[in-house]
């Protein structure tokens, strides 16, 4: 059975500028300049219900420090990115929701796999203290990039589109690249060499140089384990028998 994958991408944020380099260039600036994934960027001042200062946070009730996003921003945001998505998908389409936050799902493989295969995505970027918890039932899920706190959800969610695009279907060249990534198969990445065969004093492995695939598979296959074991022994305990 064919899977579905990734073919728009909606990111709404504070700071619409912070992702005009990084998904412009590179893998994903060619992902979408050859229209494999549409990408599109909302500002979300622009459903702001304030029209003079287009503030979209306010004060918590209950009192303390910092500022929350307001719901309603938030609902008119989701709302006119879906009636813009749906000239390409069908008429009831929605869209998946992430909203990137340091209380969400942690950021694997397996998670960035399941993402890419989602017709439609939206991440929005959360800054200041959180966002108003009425606006949480218009999001399906909430991802974390790590057990840290970021000034906002900008970082998070270049860090998410770079993982999820790079897995849809036509963005990498060669499939076999995605299929050795590290984690991919639960181990690190083996080593890898280049020209010249000897540099100053180093040398690559023999077995590189033999031509012969099937050692040279087994080798790269005992470093990974080596190197997981020796850097992620976390890693090992969890790996699936394969
Ligand atoms: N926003 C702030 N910190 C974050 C994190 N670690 N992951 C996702 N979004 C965030």
């Amino acid at each position: 059975m064919k899977r579905t994958s990734l073919q728009r991408l909606d990111i709404v944020t504070l700071f619409p500028a912070m992702f005009e380099g990084p998904l412009s260039e590179s893998l994903l600036g060619k992902a979408r300049e050859r229209g494999v994934v549409q990408l599109f960027i909302h500002n979300l001042r622009d459903f702001s219900q304030d029209l003079k200062h287009h503030k979209v946070d306010d004060r918590p009730f209950g009192g303390g420090a910092g500022m929350v996003i307001q719901a309603e921003p938030v609902y008119q945001a989701l709302g006119h990115i879906e009636k813009a998505g749906r000239s390409r998908f069908s008429k009831h389409a929605k869209p998946y929701v992430v909203f990137l936050s340091p209380q969400g799902r942690p950021l694997r493989q397996k998670v960035a796999q399941e993402l890419s295969e989602k017709p439609w995505l939206v991440f929005l970027c959360g800054h200041y203290e959180g966002l108003d918890e009425r606006a949480m039932r218009y999001i399906d899920e909430e991802v974390s990039i790590g057990d840290y706190v970021l000034t906002g959800g900008e970082l998070p969610a270049m860090v998410l589109a770079d993982v999820v695009i790079r897995l849809v279907p036509g963005v990498v060249k060669e499939l076999t690249s995605i299929e050795q990534d590290s984690f991919q198969n639960g181990l690190l990445d083996h080593p890898h060499y280049t020209r010249p065969a000897a540099w100053r004093g180093q040398k690559v492995p023999e077995v590189l140089l033999t031509g012969h695939h099937e050692k040279i598979q087994d080798w790269r296959k005992q470093q990974a384990t080596a190197a997981t074991k020796k850097k992620r022994p976390d890693l090992m305990k969890k790996r699936r028998v394969l």
